[in-house]
C-alpha cells in the first residue's frame, strides 16, 4: 500500500504478507487466512517491491498521480499463484467505508495505465457519492490477471472477495464485469451488489444509472433552452448495461437516437428505430446532446476540437482526457469556449451508486423503484444547482460541481 496523508504532504508504503502460500482462496469465510500477517518496514518494503514487482519502475510517477489527484491510499493486492493483481484505489475515507465499482482491464494494458485509471475513477467516485448524499468515501477496483477466462473459479472470485472486504468496501460490476460475476463473488461476500435477481440481488445498476442520465438530461436540455426531448438528436456513445435503457428512455420520449458501440451483438440488442453509428466517429456526429456511455477520458483536445453537439450529459465516468480536479477545469474550460454545455460526469451518473447503496443497505428488502426516485430526487436537483453557479459565477460546470462538493469530499475548500 501507499499511503499519503494529505495533511502534511507526506507519503508512505508498507507492505504484508497477509496470507499463507498454501491458502484456499475457494473456501474464504471459512479459514483464518490473516494470522500469519508479517509487516514489513518502509526499508524493507522497497526491497521486497524491488526484488518481486514491476511497479519499481514507475513508482515515482504513481506517487505523483496520487499527489496530483489528492488521493488517500493506493493498494495492490497480488497473488502470483492466480497471477491476479488487484488495485485499489481508495482516495477518500472521510465520509465513510469506501464505495466504487470493479472493473477488468485487459492484460496488455500497461500496469501503470491501469493504475492511473483506477486512480481517477476513485475520485470520481468520491466526489458522486458525496453529491448522491451517500455516506461512502470513495474508490475504485481494478483486475489486472492473465488467467484466462474458462480458468476463473472459486478461487478467484474468493480472492476478489477478500481483496473487496480487505478495504471495508462494497462494490458492484463496472466495465469488463457481468452480473454472472457479481453472482459468483457474492457466493463469497455480501459486499459486492449488482448481480442477477434470480440470486436475490437487485439486478445491473445500469438500470438507475440510465434513468439517472435521461432525467439529468431532460433538466441540462430545459436550462438549455432546448424545452424537449421529443425530436432532439441523442447521440450514445456505448450500448451496454447503461447505455441501453438510457437508449430505450430516450426512444419512448421521441428523441432521435444515434447509437454506436464496438460490440456489433449490442447494436442489434437495440430498438430498430434507432440509426446505427460508428464507434470511429460519433463524437464527431451533429446533434443536440451527445451521450458518452462507455470508456472514459475520450474528450481530449482533439476530440473537444471536432465535437459537434450542444450539449454533453452521459453516463460514462472520467469523460475528461485529465488525471486531477485542474486538468478538468482546463479541459472543461476548452469544452466551454466552443459553446457546448458539458455537465461533469459523476453529477450525472450517480444512480449506479444510488441503486448500490440500496441494495446494499437494504438487501432482499431491495426496491428497484424506491431507487429510480432516489436518483430522480438527486440528480435533476445538482444538475440544476450545479449549472445556476456555473451562470453565476461566470465558471464552468466542472468547476461549479467541485466547488460545491470540496469541502464535503476534502474538508476544505482549497
Ligand atoms: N460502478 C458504479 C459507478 O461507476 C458505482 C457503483 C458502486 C455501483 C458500487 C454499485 C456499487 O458509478
Amino acid at each position: 500500500a501507499i499511503m499519503q496523508d494529505r495533511d502534511n504532504d507526506e507519503t508512505s508504503m508498507r507492505a504484508a504478507m497477509e496470507w499463507l502460500p498454501g491458502v484456499e482462496w475457494a473456501k474464504y469465510g471459512d479459514q483464518d487466512l490473516i494470522s500469519t500477517m508479517e509487516w514489513y518496514e518502509t526499508k524493507a518494503v522497497v526491497r521486497v517491491l524491488e526484488e518481486n514487482l514491476t511497479i519499481r519502475d514507475h513508482f515515482d510517477k504513481i506517487v505523483a498521480l496520487m499527489k496530483h489527484g489528492r488521493h488517500q491510499r493506493l493498494e495492490l493486492l497480488l497473488d502470483w499463484k492466480q497471477d491476479i493483481r488487484f488495485v485499489a484505489g481508495i482516495h477518500s475515507t472521510k465520509l465513510g467505508h469506501p464505495a466504487g465499482g470493479i472493473r477488468r482491464h485487459p492484460l496488455d494494458d500497461s500496469e501503470l495505465d491501469v493504475i492511473a485509471d483506477i486512480l481517477n475513477l476513485g475520485r470520481g467516485m468520491s466526489f458522486k457519492n458525496a453529491a448522491a448524499s451517500i455516506p461512502n468515501g470513495g474508490c475504485k477496483f481494478g483486475v489486472h490477471s492473465s488467467l484466462p477466462e474458462e480458468e476463473r473459479d472459486d478461487g478467484f472470485y474468493g480472492f476478489l472477495a477478500f481483496c473487496i472486504d480487505r478495504n471495508l468496501a462494497f462494490t458492484g460490476p463496472d466495465m469488463g464485469f457481468s452480473l454472472e460475476d457479481a453472482n459468483r463473488i457474492r457466493k463469497f461476500t455480501k459486499n459486492i451488489v449488482g448481480g442477477t435477481q434470480k440470486t436475490g440481488s437487485g439486478g445491473a445498476t445500469g438500470v438507475t444509472a440510465a434513468w439517472g442520465v435521461f432525467v439529468a438530461m431532460k433538466q441540462a436540455l430545459a436550462d438549455a433552452g432546448i424545452e424537449k426531448l421529443d425530436g432532439a438528436s441523442v447521440a450514445v456513445q456505448g450500448v451496454g448495461e447503461l447505455g441501453r435503457p438510457l437508449v430505450e428512455h430516450l426512444v419512448e420520449a421521441g428523441a432521435r437516437v444515434l447509437a454506436a458501440d464496438t460490440s456489433d451483438a449490442a447494436l442489434e440488442a437495440l430498438p430498430d428505430v434507432v440509426t446505427r453509428g460508428s464507434a470511429g466517429s460519433i463524437l464527431r456526429t451533429q446533434c443536440d446532446v451527445l451521450a458518452p456511455c462507455a470508456v472514459g477520458g475520450i474528450l481530449d483536445g482533439q476530440a473537444i476540437d471536432e465535437l459537434r453537439c450542444k450539449l454533453i450529459v452521459g453516463g460514462a465516468n472520467n469523460q475528461l482526457a485529465s488525471s486531477s480536479e485542474m486538468d478538468e477545469y482546463l479541459m472543461a474550460k476548452r469544452i466551454a469556449d466552443r459553446g457546448i454545455l458539458f455537465v461533469p460526469d459523476w453529477i450525472v451518473n450517480a444512480g449506479g451508486v444510488i441503486q448500490g447503496k440500496m441494495e446494499h443497505v437494504k438487501g432482499p428488502e431491495f426496491d428497484l423503484d424506491e431507487a429510480l426516485s432516489a436518483a430522480e430526487g438527486t440528480i435533476p436537483q445538482n444538475v440544476k444547482h450545479v449549472l445556476a453557479i456555473a451562470r453565476r459565477e461566470g465558471i464552468t460546470p466542472t468547476e461549479a460541481a467541485y466547488r460545491k462538493f470540496n469541502y464535503t469530499v476534502y474538508g476544505s475548500v482549497d
